[in-house]
């Protein structure tokens, strides 16, 4: 194998391997492709982190039981500080952070997220399948017999982010003001963030935070058969989960399965509207849907890496690795890997694709995964039922979102005839 450190003088390296770069973010499989071949643990020296592609070892990085998601255990100056959730602390506005969920290590992880998880089950999930039909049969009447729409604005941003609003029991709170606040909270996990940048974030925090925070307490008032109820009640339970903690999961809950689901049923379209015999498949055979959302996840999917580090000197694979190192884990390359998938390149509904790592794997494996499919198999099968003709607006190029690891589409023109 060669080494890390014997290419890492000629090849692209920090941004240039991240969706700020045009290239990178238009394709980036040539990049993973020839990393994965030729330096599957990659030094990336501009970033100072080893980057990794393939199948194999990205998934022993997220099972790994002893390495570090906490980015307050990492050296001042490493790239898991400068990516880890570091942005959201100084965003935050208030001296007493509350790590997510997905930044915490256990025993801290393991509590909140069995607490989290009695609230926030697949019961209360499936529950949810009549509302998303619901709101989404309300975004396709509002388009009605509209002859070009934006995808993303008209059906799949606001879907994930009223079927959330409405889980928490907030149906009436103002849902592009959450959608912002997502946005600009997933900002704070760019490693090129600005003080312009750290500014919105930290408005956002104090927006959400507030409108949460005021959500619990009339919650104590009046509970009732919703998210933000169960979370209230198992504070009062033996084990308790604080004030602090509840905002904290409120606010994760929003921000991680707002933006990732709008960026999966975008993803999911842009790939169906760019394979049209994969479009004509489905339509074919709608009872296909379920198998596609899987395929759209492995094609396209929405979080491109996550970061995890080890407390002592290891090795992954073929690849030593130190205590204190940020290990970039690619689950996009992954996805993408010919060991694992044959013609990993190719959009094909028709294979078994479950075992991707959209959704990552191990302890921290998404808590929202049933309910991110759900919504983009209803949106998708419902926008195909509606418009019997979509195709890609000749006029307007589509537009992919410039932040680093988080894969998405800022607008999809779509003509509907
Ligand atoms: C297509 C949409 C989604 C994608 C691609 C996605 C992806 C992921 C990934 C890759 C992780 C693991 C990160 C890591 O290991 O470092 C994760 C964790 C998480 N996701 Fe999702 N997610 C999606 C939707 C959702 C939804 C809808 C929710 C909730 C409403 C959600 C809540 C969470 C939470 C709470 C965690 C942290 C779990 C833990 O640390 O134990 N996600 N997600």
């Amino acid at each position: 194998m060669v080494k890390a450190k014997d290419v890492s003088d000629t090849w692209a390296q920090g941004v240039e391997l991240t969706s700020r770069s045009p290239a990178f973010r238009d394709d980036p499989h040539p990049c993973y492709d020839r990393l994965r071949t030729t330096a599957p643990c990659f030094e990336d020296r501009a970033y100072g982190r080893v980057l990794l592609t393939r199948y194999d070892d990205v998934r022993a990085v997220l099972r790994h039981k002893r390495f570090s998601v906490d980015a307050r255990r990492a050296g001042e100056t490493s790239y898991m500080r400068r990516v880890a959730g570091t942005g959201v602390a100084e965003g935050r506005g208030d001296s007493a952070y509350e790590p997510p969920l997905v930044l915490l290590d256990d025993p801290a992880h393991r509590r909140i997220r069995s607490l989290v998880s009695r609230a926030f089950n697949p019961r209360s999930i499936e529950a949810m399948e009549t509302r998303i039909e619901a709101i989404t049969a309300s975004l396709l009447d509002a388009i009605g017999d509209a002859i070009t729409i934006d995808f993303i604005v008209d059906l799949a941003a606001p879907l994930p982010t009223q079927a959330i609003l409405d889980m928490m029991g907030m149906s009436d709170a103002p849902r592009d003001d959450f959608k912002a606040w997502s946005e600009a909270i997933l900002w704070g996990y760019d490693p090129e963030r600005d003080a312009r940048t750290q500014t919105r974030l930290r408005e956002a925090f104090l927006g959400m935070s507030a409108a949460f925070r005021e959500a619990i307490e009339a919650r104590r008032r009046d509970p009732g058969d919703d998210l933000i109820s169960a979370m209230v009640r198992a504070q009062e339970e033996e084990d308790r989960l604080g004030d602090l903690e509840i905002i904290s999961l409120c606010t994760q809950l929003m921000v991680a399965g707002n933006v990732t689901t709008t960026d999966l049923i975008g993803n999911g379209m842009h790939a169906l509207l760019t394979h049209p015999e994969q479009l004509a498949l489905l339509r074919a055979e709608p009872q296909r849907a379920e198998a596609a959302v899987e395929e759209m996840l492995r094609y396209d999917c929405p979080i491109t890496e996550t970061a995890r580090m080890p407390l002592e000197d290891d090795r992954i694979g073929a690849c030593p690795v130190h205590a204190g190192d940020t290990l970039t884990a690619s689950l996009a390359a992954a996805n993408h890997d010919p060991e694992q998938f044959q013609d990993p390149h190719a959009f094909r509904i028709d294979r078994d694709a479950r075992e991707h790592l959209g959704f990552g794997s191990g302890i921290h494996v998404c808590l929202g995964a049933p309910l991110a499919r759900l919504e983009a198999r209803i949106a998708i099968h419902r926008f195909l039922e509606r418009f019997p003709r979509i195709e890609l607006d000749p006029e307007r190029p589509p537009e992919r979102r410039a932040l680093p690891f988080f894969r998405g589409f800022t607008t999809l023109p779509l003509r509907l005839r």
